[in-house]
C-alpha cells in the first residue's frame, strides 16, 4: 500500500525495504570518553551518516540533516562492543525524508541491547544545493504503515515548534 503522498504524481515510488540498511561498528579505544565509554558525539555521528545513507539510497541525490530530534542513551558502549546501527525511512514530505535509526550495542555472546531510537530529518538537493522533490514512499507493513502515521505527526510537531521559535 502506498500512503500520502501529496506531491508530484509523476514522481515515483520506492518500497521502505530498497532504502534500509544495517551498519555495523566494532567500538575502538579512539571512540571512548573519559569514562572509558562510548563518547556520544561518536554515536551521533554514527546515526547522522547511516540516516544519510538511507536518504541517499531513496532519493539518489546529495543530502543535507535538517534537524535531529532527542536523543537518550539508555545502554553505556564500552571498548570491544559492537554497536549495529539499522535505518529506514518512516516518512517522506516534498523534499524531506524522516529516517530512523536504531542503535543496539552487542557483547561478544551475541547479546543485544538497545542504545537509542533517533529520528532524523534529510533534505534531498539538487546541483545547486537546493531542495528537491523526493520519490513517494510505499509502505508494505502494518509497522511501516504506523511509523508513516507517527511520522506526520512528528512532522507537523517539528513544524509547529519552527513557527513559535521554540
Ligand atoms: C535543510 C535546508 C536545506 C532547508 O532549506 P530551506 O531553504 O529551509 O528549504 P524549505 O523551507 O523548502 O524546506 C525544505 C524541506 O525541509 C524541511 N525542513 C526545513 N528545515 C527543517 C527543520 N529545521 N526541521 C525539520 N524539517 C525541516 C521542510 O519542512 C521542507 O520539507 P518538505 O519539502 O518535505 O515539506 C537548509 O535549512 C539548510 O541547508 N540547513 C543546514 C543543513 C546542514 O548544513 N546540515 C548539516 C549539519 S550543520
Amino acid at each position: 500500500m502506498e500512503i500520502n503522498n501529496t506531491f508530484p504524481k509523476n514522481i515515483p515510488s520506492k518500497h521502505v525495504s530498497d532504502s534500509a540498511i544495517e551498519e555495523i561498528r566494532p567500538v575502538f579505544k579512539a571512540d571512548l570518553n573519559s569514562q572509558n565509554r562510548l563518547f556520544g558525539g561518536t554515536l551521533v555521528t554514527w546515526i547522522d551518516v547511516v540516516a544519510g545513507c538511507v536518504a541517499r539510497k531513496h532519493s539518489s541525490c546529495n543530502v543535507t540533516t535538517a534537524a535531529i530530534d532527542s536523543l537518550q542513551f539508555k545502554e553505556p558502549v564500552f571498548e570491544n562492543n559492537m554497536v549495529v546501527l539499522q535505518g529506514r525511512l518512516t516518512c517522506v514530505g516534498k523534499t524531506s525524508m524522516e529516517a530512523r535509526v536504531d542503535s543496539y550495542v552487542e557483547s561478544l555472546n551475541g547479546d543485544r541491547k538497545l542504545v537509542n531510537t533517533a529520528y532524523l530529518v534529510i533534505v534531498a538537493l539538487d546541483e545547486q544545493s537546493r531542495p528537491v522533490p523526493v520519490p513517494r514512499l510505499i509502505c508494505d507493513t502494518p509497522e511501516e504503515k504506523a511509523e508513516w502515521e507517527a511520522g506526520i505527526k512528528r512532522r507537523e510537531l517539528r513544524k509547529k515548534r519552527r513557527e513559535e521559535d521554540f
